[in-house]
């Protein structure tokens, strides 16, 4: 009995081995908002149980700016340690000579994907991470609260402010205190250049870089756009909201205390989770345009999976990142994680759109969603959006006013892009 049981094992041990012979342990690193990485484990699971390889997920702060400044280090000394990375859609120019081509790999599945999401992910002809979904912000609204003082989903800022103002003030009045009208991200880091170029690109004052490479931030509509924002500060938005990142924002907003909030769609299930204090009272409309009639701006996010080529997996790794961008992943994301999907025919999924109704609404805001200038500065991007997040955060912390700041930006720019970028 002992013995039958034991040869049975031993059996099976040598099948196992036998197919799982290339088995490698991959280990891939990826931050997140939410619980991504909970939901990263539960597809990598599947993952090993097919192919025999073990991943070890190593947790990096949710930050993107964080992210690649660790990463930029890592890939730039050779680190063979990690095999796949979580990219974000502004970063292929800048690593694409550290992460293989996935030209071929991917050559029966790009044309599943958006042309235009491929082609952010393609550096010189060659194609840097696979995606993995695609991002484009929503203005969150409270139904209850706008039912409750008769007011419509605001179109315009000026319009938006007014009715965050005056439900902030009515409701703390009948003694909801910690309620405030509008949360963002307005920390200093790659979340407020998204935020900013909303603003700004909403009140016509361009794209702080064009796709030419010309610099034009340093204008008018821009410099306004900067001013109102500053005074929503202190005044429909907590003094706080200057150290904001996504998760922050969430917090406020999923406790119940801010009638708007700006945010990606993965706060969207989440507001919705059995824990949520705003569960069923929200809406999302597209983000607030300058004036009525005027066309509104969301920036354009996303996230990639790219392989290392200092990687000693390569193949296996290649595997992963395809299994990453998969149709049945990004199918399962777009239902639990409301994450936006790249693969063009799941946004007439019926089970997506019923699970997560957000998703086919979105797909017209992410299709004119403004890409940041991470193609026309190339390798420069990084410091292109620092220089302007700080520029930005300077001016709604009171650190200068917009056109000083804005006119001080031009000219680093200027520098930066030397004879070209
Ligand atoms: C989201 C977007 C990403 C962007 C980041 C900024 O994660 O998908 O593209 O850089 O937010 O915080």
């Amino acid at each position: 009995m002992f013995h039958s049981a034991l040869r049975a094992g031993l059996f099976a041990g040598a099948v196992f081995s036998a197919s799982f012979a290339m088995a490698a342990e991959l280990a891939m690193v990826s931050g997140d908002t939410g619980n991504g990485l909970a939901f990263l484990q539960s597809q990598l699971k599947k993952f090993e149980a097919d192919t025999g390889n073990t991943v070890k997920v190593v947790p990096m702060p949710s930050s993107t700016t964080d992210q690649f400044g660790q990463y930029r280090l890592w890939l730039a000394a050779g680190n063979a340690d990690i095999d796949v990375y979580q990219t974000d859609v502004i970063w292929a120019p800048q690593l694409a000579d550290q992460f293989l081509d996935l030209t071929d790999a991917a050559k029966d599945v790009v044309k599943d994907h958006f042309p235009s999401i491929i082609e952010s992910q393609t550096t010189n002809g060659k194609l840097v991470a696979i995606p993995a979904f695609t991002d484009a912000p929503a203005l969150y609204y409270r139904k209850d609260l706008l039912e409750k003082y008769g007011k419509p989903v605001p179109k315009t800022w000026e319009e938006m402010a007014a009715t965050a103002k005056e439900i902030q003030d009515k409701e703390r009045a009948a003694g909801a205190k910690d309620l405030w009208g509008l949360v963002f991200q307005g920390n200093a880091y790659e979340g407020l250049t998204c935020n900013a170029l909303e603003w700004v690109k909403s009140f016509g004052g361009g794209q702080i870089v064009e796709a030419n490479g010309d610099i034009s931030i340093n204008n008018e509509k821009a410099a306004k756009a900067l001013e109102m924002v500053k005074g929503w500060v202190g005044t429909i938005s907590p003094p706080g909201v200057l150290a904001y990142q996504e998760e922050e924002a969430r917090g406020v907003w999923q406790t119940g205390n801010a009638v708007f909030m700006r945010n990606w769609p993965y706060a969207y299930a989440l507001g919705n989770g059995a824990d949520s204090a705003v569960k069923d009272k929200f809406g999302v409309a597209p983000l607030p345009a300058a004036t009525a009639g005027d066309k509104p701006a969301a920036t354009l996010g996303g996230w990639n999976v790219a392989v290392s080529k200092y990687s000693k997996h390569p193949e296996e790794a290649i595997k992963l990142a395809l299994y990453l961008g998969s149709k049945e992943v990004q199918k399962q994301r777009a239902i639990d994680q409301t994450n936006l999907p790249t693969i063009v025919s799941l946004y007439d999924d019926a089970d997506v759109a019923k699970a997560a109704p957000i998703i086919p609404q979105w797909k017209e805001v992410f299709m004119n969603a403004v890409p940041r200038p991470s193609a026309p500065t190339k390798v420069k991007y990084n410091e292109v959006s620092s220089l302007f997040w700080s520029a930005v955060h300077d001016t709604l912390s009171g650190n200068g006013t917009a056109a000083e700041n804005l006119e001080m930006l031009e000219a680093k720019l200027t520098d930066l892009k030397g004879a070209g970028w």
